[in-house]
């Protein structure tokens, strides 16, 4: 991997490891044309969520967000390609898996369970700052000096 090519960090969340969904994500991920270069299931602590989602601390959804995410295990996976943090939120689709496009991860195997979004299968980071920050919390031994 060269210093310039650009990476995002994407987690399958609790809900889309427990109903076996790791696989099919990373296969997308793959089929697009994307690289793998880490990837870690293990279960996040509070410590890591709150830093992850700093962005959204003191919003309704902060604290069932962050209990839902330290809830079971997680695959954090670092991809890199040419614009792959754009190109996997396109493959994630919208935030909501109730309104998300067929055809992206979301659209085709999320829905809303009750009346909060917490549950879409999928993080991906949302710009190249968020991805290099991402990437530093989750795998510190892959950050770029
Ligand atoms: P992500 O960060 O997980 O890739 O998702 P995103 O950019 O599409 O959504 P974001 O606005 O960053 O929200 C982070 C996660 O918080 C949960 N959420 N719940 N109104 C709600 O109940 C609500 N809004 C957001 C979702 O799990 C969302 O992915
Ligand atoms: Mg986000």
């Amino acid at each position: 991997m060269t210093s310039t090519t650009e990476r995002t960090l994407i987690l399958v969340k609790p809900d889309g490891v427990a109903r076996g969904l790791s696989g099919e994500v990373l296969r997308r991920v793959e089929a697009k044309g994307y690289r793998l270069e880490a990837a870690e299931l293990r279960t996040p602590d509070r410590h890591l969520l709150e830093e992850h989602y700093a962005e959204h601390a003191g919003k309704p959804f902060f604290e069932p967000l962050v209990e839902f995410m330290a809830s079971g295990p997680v695959l954090a996976v670092v991809a890199s390609g040419n614009r792959v943090i754009e190109g996997f939120r396109s493959l994630a689709g919208a935030t909501d898996p109730t309104a998300a496009a067929p055809g992206t991860i979301r659209g085709d195997l999320g829905r809303t369970w009750d009346t909060a979004v917490t549950q879409n299968i999928v993080h991906g980071s949302d710009s190249l700052e968020s991805a290099e920050r991402e990437i530093a919390l989750w795998f510190p031994a892959a950050a770029r000096a």
